[in-house]
C-alpha cells in the first residue's frame, strides 16, 4: 500500500480551496463575533492580528512545509523527519487526540446549525421575541436525542465526504463550497449594512477598547488565532502533505489568512448592524448565533430566506473545517494501521460519535457532569483551544527552527531553491526559533494563571 502513489490535491486553486476551507469555519461565525463582542471589539482584534501573525502564520507554514516535505500523515511525519530516536513523532499523538477533542464539541455545533436550516425553513425559531427563540434553543440542546441525532448525522455526512478520497471527496467538495460562501456572505453583509443602526455595530467591531484586554484575552486571541488557521495539531500538517510540489507555501498560506480574516470581518459586519439595529446586547456568548439571531432577522424583510441562507452559510463554513479536523485521524488510521481509508473513515465516526456524544449531553443528561466547573462541552473547548494547541504550537516551532535543520526548512520553503524568498525564510526561521514558541509559552502559562 504505501508503494502506490498516493492522493493529493490536483490544482493550485484546490489547493487553496481546501486549504481555506480547512480555515474557514464556525470559528469565523459562532466564535470570532462572540469573543470580540465580548472581549473590547477592535482592541482585541489588534491582538488577534499580532498573534496571527507573529504565531498564527510562521506555525502555519512550518505545517504545511514539514507535511508536504514528508507527504505522509503526521505522526510518520515527525517521525521521518526528526532526528532518529527523538520522540518528535508525538506531536502527531498530540494532534490526534486534539482532532478528537475538537470534533467533539465542533460537530455539535455544526448539528445545531444542520437543525438550524431545517427549523428556519419550518418557521419554527421565526419569532422576534428573544425569550421565544431563547427557549427553543434550549429545547434543541437540552433533548438528548435530538442533539445526538443532529451530530450523528454531521458526523455521517463529512464521514461520506471523506471516503470519496482527498482528490473526489474534500478538494472537489471545497472548490465548490468557498466560492458560495463569498457569495452568500457578502449578500447578507448588503443587508445588514442597508440597516438603521448599521454605523453602531461597525463602530462596536472597529472602535477600540483597551480598558477589557488582560492576560485572559490575549491567551483567549491567541487560541483563537490557532483555532481560527487550524494550527497546532497536524490539520496544516496532513494537508500540506497534499500541496503540490510546485505551490508556493508562503503565498497561499498568506492568501488563505486574508481570506480567513476576511470572512471572519465580514460575518461580523453582517451580524453587529443587525443585533444593533433590533436594540440586543452585542456580547451574548455563544447564543448570539442560535437565540439573537433568529429574533433579528425575523424583523428583516425577507428574514425567513434570509435567516436560511445564513444557516446555510454557517453549515457550508463548517463542512470543510469538519472535513480537515475528521481527515487528520482518518490518515493516521489509513497510513499507520494499514487499514482501508473507509474502515479507517468508519472507525473515526464511531469513535467520534461516541466521544461527541458526552458534549452532546452536555446539555441534559450529562449536564450535572462538571470538571474545574465546566461542562464537557465547554472543558473540551478550553483545553484543545488553550492548552493543546498552543502546545502543538510551540513544539513544532521549535522543531521546524532548531530540529529540522536550517537549510531542509530553506529548501523545503523554497521548493528546492526555486522561488527566491531566501530573505524571506530567514524571517520565518527567526520567528520560528525566538519569537513563537516563546510568546505562546508565556501567554499560555500567563493566562492559565501560572505566574
Ligand atoms: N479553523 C476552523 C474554524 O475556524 C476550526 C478548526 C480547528 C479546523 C482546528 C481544523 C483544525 O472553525
Amino acid at each position: 500500500m504505501k508503494q502506490q502513489k498516493r492522493a493529493g490535491f490536483s490544482s493550485s486553486f484546490g489547493v487553496l480551496a481546501a486549504t481555506l476551507g480547512s480555515a474557514v469555519g464556525l470559528g469565523n461565525i459562532w466564535k470570532f463575533p462572540y469573543l470580540t463582542g465580548a472581549n473590547g471589539g477592535a482592541g482585541f482584534l489588534l491582538i488577534y492580528l499580532l498573534a496571527t501573525l507573529l504565531v498564527g502564520l510562521p506555525v502555519m507554514i512550518a505545517e504545511i512545509t514539514l507535511g508536504r516535505r514528508a507527504k505522509v500523515n503526521p505522526i510518520s511525519t515527525m517521525e521521518q523527519l526528526a532526528p532518529k530516536g527523538r520522540p518528535w513523532w508525538l506531536v502527531g499523538v498530540i494532534g490526534l487526540v486534539a482532532a478528537f477533542l475538537i470534533v467533539a464539541f465542533y460537530s455539535e455545533v455544526v448539528g445545531w446549525v444542520f437543525a438550524y436550516i431545517v427549523k428556519a425553513i419550518d418557521g419554527s425559531i421565526l419569532s422576534s421575541d428573544r425569550h421565544v427563540t431563547e427557549a427553543a434553543f434550549a429545547s434543541l440542546i437540552s433533548n438528548p436525542l435530538q442533539a445526538l441525532l443532529w451530530q450523528w448525522g454531521v458526523l455521517l455526512f463529512i464521514g461520506g465526504i471523506l471516503m470519496l478520497g482527498v482528490t473526489k471527496g474534500i478538494e472537489a467538495i471545497a472548490k465548490k463550497l468557498m466560492p458560495l460562501l463569498f457569495l452568500l456572505l457578502l449578500l447578507l453583509c448588503a443587508v445588514s449594512l442597508s440597516l438603521e443602526k448599521a454605523g453602531e455595530g461597525l463602530a462596536f467591531l472597529f472602535r477600540p477598547d483597551f480598558s477589557k484586554l488582560s492576560a485572559a484575552v490575549v491567551l483567549t486571541a491567541m487560541g483563537l488565532a490557532f483555532f481560527k488557521l487550524s494550527v497546532g495539531m497536524g490539520t496544516m500538517m496532513t494537508y500540506g502533505s497534499y500541496f503540490r510540489d510546485d505551490q508556493d507555501i508562503p503565498l497561499t498560506t498568506l492568501r488563505v489568512m486574508a481570506a480567513d480574516l476576511g470572512v471572519s470581518m465580514l460575518a461580523g459586519i453582517a451580524i453587529f448592524p443587525a443585533v444593533f439595529t433590533f436594540g440586543f446586547a452585542p456580547s451574548a456568548g455563544p447564543s448570539l448565533v442560535f437565540i439573537t439571531i433568529p429574533a433579528v432577522f425575523s424583523q428583516i424583510p425577507m428574514g425567513q430566506a434570509l435567516m436560511v441562507v445564513f444557516f446555510i452559510l454557517a453549515a457550508v463554513a463548517a463542512t470543510g473545517a469538519m472535513l480537515s479536523l475528521m481527515e487528520v485521524p482518518v490518515v493516521i488510521f489509513h497510513e499507520r494501521l494499514g487499514w482501508s481509508r473507509r474502515k479507517a473513515t468508519l472507525v473515526t465516526m464511531l469513535s467520534l460519535a461516541a466521544l461527541g456524544s458526552v458534549c452532546a449531553l452536555s446539555n441534559s443528561t450529562l449536564a450535572g457532569f462538571t470538571l474545574f466547573n465546566l461542562n464537557m462541552f465547554d472543558l473540551f473547548d478550553f483545553v484543545s483551544s488553550n492548552i493543546f494547541l498552543p502546545v502543538g504550537g510551540i513544539a513544532i516551532a521549535l522543531f521546524a527552527g532548531w530540529a529540522w535543520g536550517k537549510d531542509n526548512f530553506r529548501q523545503a520553503i523554497s521548493n528546492q531553491g526555486r522561488l527566491r524568498n531566501g530573505t524571506l525564510a530567514n524571517v520565518l526561521l527567526f520567528l520560528l526559533r525566538y519569537i513563537s514558541p516563546v510568546l505562546i509559552l508565556l501567554v499560555m502559562l500567563k493566562g492559565l494563571q501560572v505566574f
